[in-house]
């Protein structure tokens, strides 16, 4: 089998993760959950007492990231979330990440990676790209599920205003916002269940293959 890249971007729970994952184990790649880097860098620079508002600080904790620290499960909290995309706006947090995610990609016979700007700016040669949206109210329902599963005592109210923040944050930032890349396919879960939304993409990264067959490179 030849490389297949797969980037999948998208918004706060709009179920790009569960989708990366599926995609992982329908064509046995690695998966790499990106947010995950961004959240360790927040998180870590807070345990440490520093200022997330603080680029250079947040820089070097992120050229120090240990990929064996991604297990954590405080990395999955709110207040996690929140310190990954305020550290994520800074263009050296960026530029320290770059070279770990692009040699997951770089792998032998592919990768699927999930964030914000991977068909943009890690890998704008994946011949496989999604873009996963959701409404934000939807999204939100799925995000206060998931965190009063994980035991967090949070409102549903809170957890929209976070997302609709966060939204604005990310795509609103100068260093590699949060948007499709030309070549994506727009994924649309707020009425799908998760087998309906697996199946779309599967069907998708198998319309990206077959163009691909027909024009390798
Ligand atoms: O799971 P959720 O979608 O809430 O967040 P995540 O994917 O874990 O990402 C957390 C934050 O990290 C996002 O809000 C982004 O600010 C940032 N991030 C990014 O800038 N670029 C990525 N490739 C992945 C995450």
């Amino acid at each position: 089998m030849s490389r297949l890249v797969i980037a999948v971007d998208g918004p706060a729970a709009s179920g790009k993760g569960t989708i990366a994952t599926m995609l992982g184990e329908t064509y046995g790649l690695p998966v790499l959950d990106t947010g995950l880097l961004y959240r360790a860098v927040g998180v870590a620079l807070e345990r440490a007492g520093g200022d997330l508002a603080d680029a250079a600080a947040a820089a070097a904790v992120a050229r120090r990231l240990d990929a064996a620290d991604l297990g954590d499960p405080a990395l999955r909290t709110r207040s996690a979330g929140e310190a990954a995309s305020r550290v994520a706006a800074h263009p050296a947090v960026r530029a320290a990440l770059l070279d770990l995610q692009r040699r997951f990609a770089g792998q032998d016979r592919g990768a699927v990676l999930d964030g914000r700007d991977i068909g943009t700016v890690i890998a704008p040669e994946a011949p496989a790209k999604l873009y996963v949206t959701a409404s934000p109210k939807v999204r939100a329902q799925r995000r206060w599920l998931q965190l009063k599963s994980a035991g967090e005592a949070v409102g549903y109210e809170e957890v929209l205003a976070d997302i609709r923040v966060r939204d604005a944050r990310d795509s609103g930032r100068d260093a590699a916002p949060m948007r499709p890349a030309a070549d994506a396919v727009l994924l649309d879960t707020t009425d799908l269940t998760i087998p309906a939304a697996a199946d779309a993409a599967r069907r998708i990264v198998e319309e990206a293959r077959a163009r691909w067959g027909q024009s390798p490179g």
